[in-house]
C-alpha cells in the first residue's frame, strides 16, 4: 500500500526535475555574456567556420589573428557581393606570436588574446551600418568605452566595403 502511495509522488517529482532542468537549461542559454551596447554574444560552433583570410599586427600587439565567416558569410565572399546579406557572422580570433619552440624562423599562436565578433542585422543595427560588434576576452565582453570605438574605426576606413576590413585570402 505504501509503495502505491509513493509512486504517483515519485513520478511528480521526476516531472518537476524535468520541468526544473528545461527553466536551468533555458536560463543558461539565456545567460551568454553578450556585448554591452549591441548585446552580440560569442557564436556556437564558430570554430568550425571557413577560413576568410588571417592576418598579422607585428606593432604594438604583436598578434596572429584569422577571420572566420559563417556560411552565409563565405556565400557572399565567393559572390564578391556587397553589402553583406542579413544573417552574415564574422569573428575574429587574435593570439600573441611566439617563438616555435621547434622551428627558428616561425611564428606560432600563442596565449589566446580576444575574440571579436561582427553580426550582420540591418533592423537591429541600423545606427552602425547595420552591423553589431562584440569583444570578449576569456569569453567575457569587454567593458561600453571599447565597444564604443568599434564602428567609429570600421566606419572611418572601410565604409565603402559595408564597414568589413578582411578580403578573402586566395
Ligand atoms: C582602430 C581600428 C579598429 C577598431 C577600433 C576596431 N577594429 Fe575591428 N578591425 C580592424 C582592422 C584593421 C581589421 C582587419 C583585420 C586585422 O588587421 O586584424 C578588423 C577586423 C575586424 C573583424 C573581422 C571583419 C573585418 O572587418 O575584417 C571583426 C569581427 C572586428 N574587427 C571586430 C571589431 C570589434 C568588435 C571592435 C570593437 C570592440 C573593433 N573591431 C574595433 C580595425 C579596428
Amino acid at each position: 500500500m505504501k509503495l502505491a502511495v509513493l509512486i504517483p509522488y515519485a513520478g511528480a517529482a521526476v516531472a518537476a526535475g524535468i520541468v526544473a532542468v528545461g527553466a536551468f537549461a533555458q536560463g543558461m542559454v539565456q545567460a551568454k555574456p553578450a556585448s554591452p551596447i549591441y548585446g552580440v554574444v560569442i557564436p556556437d560552433g564558430y570554430r568550425q567556420w571557413e577560413l576568410v583570410a588571417p592576418a598579422l599586427e607585428h606593432e604594438p600587439l604583436n598578434e596572429l589573428r584569422s577571420v572566420l565567416g559563417n556560411k552565409t558569410a563565405i556565400d557572399a565572399y565567393r559572390a564578391g557581393s556587397l553589402p553583406f546579406p542579413d544573417g552574415t557572422v564574422l569573428v575574429k580570433l587574435a593570439w600573441k606570436h611566439i617563438q616555435s619552440p621547434e622551428f627558428e624562423s616561425a611564428l606560432v599562436p600563442g596565449q589566446a588574446t580576444t575574440v571579436q565578433v561582427m553580426v550582420k542585422d540591418s533592423k537591429r543595427y541600423p545606427a552602425s551600418g547595420g552591423w553589431g560588434f562584440g569583444r570578449f576576452v576569456d569569453g567575457k565582453p569587454v567593458d561600453e568605452a571599447q565597444h564604443e570605438t568599434c564602428f567609429a574605426c570600421h566606419e572611418a576606413r572601410v565604409k565603402s566595403r559595408d564597414y568589413v576590413f578582411t578580403r578573402f585570402a586566395p
